[in-house]
């Protein structure tokens, strides 16, 4: 069975994450959100009542309390243990933790804190990562590195869709004006900017499934042959 190591990075709201869980399934690999981890250490921070936006040390000190790792949960399945307790997906994906999510994910020391939980994630055997930084960074040696895009108002749209993500009564203007505010600050943030590698394939998704892009990634992969 081969092993692959599969980066994928894009803008928020790009559909990293269906694409990249769809690769990891047909690839028998385990599909690893990385943004789940940095909306994770934003939960806990809002949840101990740390002012994000004004505060970086209180967050940066924060960090020493926890214990943040990905478990194997079943064939191809990971989940994410704060504590040594499951972390349940909802609040990750809540209104509150997008709003700051950004905030956190721009201090040096969050980044670096999570640079090796990611890179642990190889040695489960085939990986397809998810993120921002991920074939710039976090796997620069990864042979097959994919960058998605999308319009503004495609992601927009494809955000309003899932449910409980986006805050009562938003429209496709509000989502998109959130969902630029994100990418205007992990665009330009000093550490680890959103960026395409330099070897990696952009694909813009706009009117895609997600199982068409999926298809392409994999028929790239496999195309590719043996890493
Ligand atoms: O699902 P969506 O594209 O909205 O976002 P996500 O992948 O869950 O990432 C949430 C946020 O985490 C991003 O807006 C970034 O601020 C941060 N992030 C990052 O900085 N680096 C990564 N590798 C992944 C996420």
């Amino acid at each position: 069975m081969p092993v692959w190591k599969i980066a994928i990075d894009g803008p928020a709201a790009s559909g990293k994450s269906t694409v990249a869980r769809l690769v990891a399934t047909r690839l028998g690999g385990f599909y690893v959100s990385t943004g789940d981890l940095y909306r994770a250490v934003s939960w806990v921070a809002l949840e101990r009542g740390l002012d994000v936006a004004n505060d970086p040390a209180a967050v940066t000190a924060l960090l020493a309390t926890l214990d943040l790792r990905y478990g194997v949960a079943g064939p191809g399945r990971l989940q994410l243990y704060l504590n040594g307790e499951p972390v349940a997906p909802e609040p990750l994906r809540s209104a509150a933790v997008a709003a700051v999510v950004s905030l956190v994910a721009r201090l040096p020391a969050v980044r670096a804190w999570l640079c090796d939980r990611q890179r642990d994630c190889c040695a489960l055997g085939t990986v397809v990562m998810e993120g921002r930084d991920i074939g710039t960074v976090i796997l620069p040696d990864a042979p097959f590195k994919f960058f998605l895009t999308a319009s503004p108002e495609e992601r927009a749209r494809r955000r309003l869709a899932q449910p409980g993500e986006v805050p009562p009564g938003s429209t496709v203007a509000s989502v998109a004006a959130q969902i630029a505010e994100r990418d205007r600050i992990d665009s330009s943030r000093a550490v680890a900017p959103l960026r395409a590698a330099a070897d990696a394939a952009t694909l813009v998704t706009d009117g895609m499934t997600p199982e068409a892009i999926a298809e392409h990634i994999v028929r790239a992969v496999l195309a590719g042959g043996q890493p």
